[in-house]
This record gives C-alpha cells, structure tokens and sequence, in this order.
C-alpha cells in the first residue's frame, strides 16, 4: 500500500509540474499561490495528509473547488429546471396549434327543412379537418383548446324560379347561443345567399354549429354552396 501511495505521489509531482506550465488557468494560478505560500495553512479541519502530502495547494484549492463545484451543480440544476419549464411552454404554444377545419353540405336537389324546431346543419362533405375538431355526424365542431377562433358560412338556396318564395334562416351557435344569423324572405328572384365570418374567444370543449331555424328551408344547393369553415387563429391559455 504504501509503496503504492508514493508511486502515485511521485506520479503526480511528474505530472502536475507539466500541467502547470503547459495550461494557466485561474485554478492553477491559485494552485500556485497556496504552492508558494509559506505560512500556516489557512484552510484547516481539511486532511491534507493524504495522497497529496507536500502539496499544500491541493489542500488549499480543496475548498473553493468544492465550492466551486458545488455551486455549479446547484446553477446547472436551477438551469435544468428553467429549460424544462421553458420546454413545458413551448410543447403547450406548440401542441395542437393546427386547427382547422372545412365543410360543405353534400348535394341536395330537393329543399332541406322545413321543420319544426330549429335543427343543426350537418355539413357532411368535409375538405379539411385538422385537429379533429369537426364532428360531420353533429356538424359540430369542438375546440380542442382554448383561443382565438375564426368562423365563416355561406348560406345558399335556390327556389327554382321567380315568384317561388326565398325563406330561409341560419344562425351560427356558440353552446346554444346565437352568434350570428343571416336570413331571407323575397319572391323576388330564385336563389340567394350570404356569406358571415366571426370570430370568437372560445374555451376548451365550446361548441360551434350552425342552424336551420324552424319553419325556413334551403334548396337546390347541387354545387355544395352552403360551407361552413373556422380555423384557430392564436392559442390563448384557458380561465
Ligand atoms: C510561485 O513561485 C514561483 C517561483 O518562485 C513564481 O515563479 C510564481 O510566479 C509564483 N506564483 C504565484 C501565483 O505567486
Ligand atoms: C366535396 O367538396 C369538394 C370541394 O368543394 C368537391 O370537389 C366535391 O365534389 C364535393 N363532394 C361531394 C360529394 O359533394
Ligand atoms: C330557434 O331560433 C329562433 C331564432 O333565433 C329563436 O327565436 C328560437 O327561440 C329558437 N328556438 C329554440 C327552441 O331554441
């Protein structure tokens, strides 16, 4: 053991001299400041009699190394906590930012309506759903998170012929509330149509569809004119 020990001493006078002179950093300026000091060593309850007898800087960088390392660790773990945190941020910003979604109704010869209750529009031919939010089944769509949204429908009829009555009502619906609603009721002309595009804060699980109000129908839309589209303008964080 011993003659094992002062190999590693001898081992270490060998080396370290050539470290010292090779690279200067502020440790081995240090180093060589407790190496050169010639007083009592000031960092007592430290056990220099180890390995590194006769080397009074390695007990005398001891400490601020330990300290050093020390706060070291603690910043890398606060830092560790910062860019998890900031990684949290980013994945809930990031994270079902696409939401999109297009519809239109599927092609209908005869008049859809009347009834008499007002009923939701099932747009059934949807071109884009992305985020998942539009249900075709419901012609509901549910924001899958909190946010900005914008909304838009085309309301279309056609009667046939001059003197046919036009009458038709849709609103758009915010969980059983009207939002918006465009209308017509002439003998003026065959077809009509209006075109309305909101846009609403909404909160996870809101529900937006549009309506056919009682006693109004919409006809011959063989080009699929009525649509109903919104899409996710910006995330907001839900209250
Ligand atoms: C330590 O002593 C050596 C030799 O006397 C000297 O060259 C060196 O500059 C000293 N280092 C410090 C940091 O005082
Ligand atoms: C669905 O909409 C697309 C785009 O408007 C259209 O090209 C297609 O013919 C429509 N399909 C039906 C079944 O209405
Ligand atoms: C149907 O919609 C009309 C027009 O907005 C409204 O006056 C009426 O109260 C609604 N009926 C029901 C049962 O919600």
């Amino acid at each position: 053991m011993k003659i094992a020990a002062v190999a590693v001493v001898v081992l270490l006078g060998a080396l370290c001299p050539c470290l010292m002179a090779q690279v200067s950093t502020p440790i081995n300026i240090l180093w060589q400041a407790a190496a050169n000091w010639t007083g009592d060593l000031p960092c007592g309850g430290w056990d220099c009699d180890c390995v590194f007898r006769n080397s009074k800087g390695c007990c005398c960088v001891a400490v601020p190394l330990f300290q050093l390392e020390e706060t070291t660790f603690m910043r890398m773990v606060d830092l560790w906590k910062d860019l998890n945190s900031l990684s949290n941020k980013i994945q809930e910003i990031t994270a079902r930012r696409n939401v999109a979604f297009a519809a239109s109704l599927t092609q209908i010869t005869g008049c859809f309506g009347p009834f008499n209750k007002n009923v939701s529009i099932s747009y059934c031919n949807v071109t884009l759903n992305q985020g998942y939010g539009y249900n075709q089944a419901l012609g509901t769509f549910t924001a899958p998170r909190a946010g900005l949204y914008s909304f838009s429908y085309t309301v279309y009829s056609n009667v046939g012929a001059e003197g046919e009555r036009i009458y038709y009502k849709v609103q758009l619906m915010k969980d059983g509330q009207v939002i918006a609603s465009s209308w017509e009721d002439n003998r003026e002309d065959s077809e009509d149509s209006a075109t309305q595009t909101v846009l609403l804060q909404l909160k996870q699980g809101n529900q937006v569809y549009m309506e056919l109000v009682l006693g109004r129908f919409l006809c011959a839309d063989t080009q699929g004119y009525n649509s109903f589209s919104g899409y996710l303008v910006y995330p907001m964080s839900d209250i």
